[in-house]
């Protein structure tokens, strides 16, 4: 048995080698592995001197090498009927190699979509680290040391702050752009910030350890709740169309005073009660508010002469409502029988 193996090894070693300058020798290895009396054929006969019990295995291995040598076949076949004919010259009617497209992945569609509304508007992409002091996502965002919010729990910490030193962290949302942007001292700001944000949370088929939001800030002279209003409903009417409505719920965000939430009329059942909007015919989409005086006065920024207001919301939602997904898993496994259902959307 061992003999048979090291012989199917030496011939697949002879196959691997082998290669034909023109059709003829293309023919001659069809005859010498594959014919009739080929060796191939002479290696199935082997089967019968195999006992009972290792039938199925060697089976296995024999029609393995089998198919080998046929595709070993396949490949000299088109190999060399691509070659260059000498007398006629090449054959210019064979079909091109196909070229594989990529695809664009769902999440950077959806934000794609939601920034470049804003940048319509006026509003500048920038993005900010992924790794994080305590300052720019926590404390300058108006987070007291001791907010719930800091909880072990929803924040992976890359340097525990009892370690001393400064308090790495993943950023648990892109609120630290707006930090960033403020502190550069350049005014007024109109931006939007896309990223990936990371809160330890158990990843299921509704939530995951890393996501994607998109922060939006305005600091200006004279900036009122109606113009983050107005934004926002030409935001909603961009994005799911002139039919849905919107409505504002008072809310509480540390670093926004007044604070609200922003719900939609339910884009899949168009209001009327489903299993996405909890039989309420709305869907939450961002949180917003006036920049906190507090933020403001962290960037050195004068609250007696700017006001500003700032939302943020996630990707991950929308896109799996718009695309029909129901496991947000997806989105970071990499299956290309996923990720290739979205070649040719931009
Ligand atoms: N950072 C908030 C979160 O991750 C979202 C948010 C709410 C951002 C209100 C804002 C805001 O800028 O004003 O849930």
């Amino acid at each position: 048995m061992e003999q048979l193996l090291e012989q199917i090894e030496t011939y697949k070693k002879e196959i691997r080698g082998f290669s034909a300058a023109d059709t003829k020798a293309v023919e001659e290895f069809r005859i010498k592995y594959l014919g009739t009396k080929g060796v191939v054929k002479s290696i199935m006969g082997e089967m019968k001197n195999v006992p009972v019990d290792k039938k199925k295995e060697f089976g296995q291995v024999l029609n393995d090498f089998k198919t080998f040598a046929e595709e070993k076949f396949e490949s000299l076949k088109s190999s060399s009927s691509g070659q260059v004919d000498t007398v006629n010259g090449p054959d210019l009617s064979l079909p091109g190699d196909p070229v594989a497209l990529g695809s664009r992945h769902p999440i950077t569609l959806m934000r794609n979509r939601i920034v470049s509304i804003f940048q319509r508007l006026g509003f500048a992409v920038a993005e900010g680290p992924e790794i994080e002091d305590d300052w720019h996502n926590f404390t300058a965002l108006n987070l007291h040391e001791h907010h719930p919010a800091r909880d072990m729990q929803d924040t992976f910490y890359v340097q525990h702050p009892s370690a001393g030193g400064v308090d790495w962290l993943l950023r648990t949302h892109t609120s630290n752009v707006q930090i960033r942007e403020m502190e550069k001292g350049k005014l007024p700001i109109r931006g939007i910030y896309p990223g990936r944000v990371y809160r330890n949370e158990t990843v299921s088929a509704r939530s995951h350890c890393f996501f994607h939001q998109v922060e939006g800030l305005y600091i200006d002279e004279n900036v009122s709740f109606a113009d983050l209003k107005q934004t926002l409903y030409f935001f909603v009417r961009e994005m799911y169309g002139k039919d849905v409505k919107v409505r504002f719920r008072p809310s509480y965000f540390p670093f926004t005073e007044p604070s609200a939430e922003m719900d939609v009329t339910c884009f899949i059942c168009g209001g009327t009660g489903c299993n996405i909007c909890k039989k309420t015919g709305w869907v939450e989409i961002l949180g917003c508010g006036m920049v906190h005086p507090n933020v403001l006065l962290n960037c050195k920024i004068d609250p007696s002469k700017y006001t500003g207001y700032a939302f943020g919301m996630g990707i991950e939602r929308p896109a799996l409502l718009k695309y029909g997904i129901n496991d947000i898993r997806l989105f970071s496994e990499n299956d290309v029988r996923f990720l290739n259902q979205f070649t040719g959307a931009i």
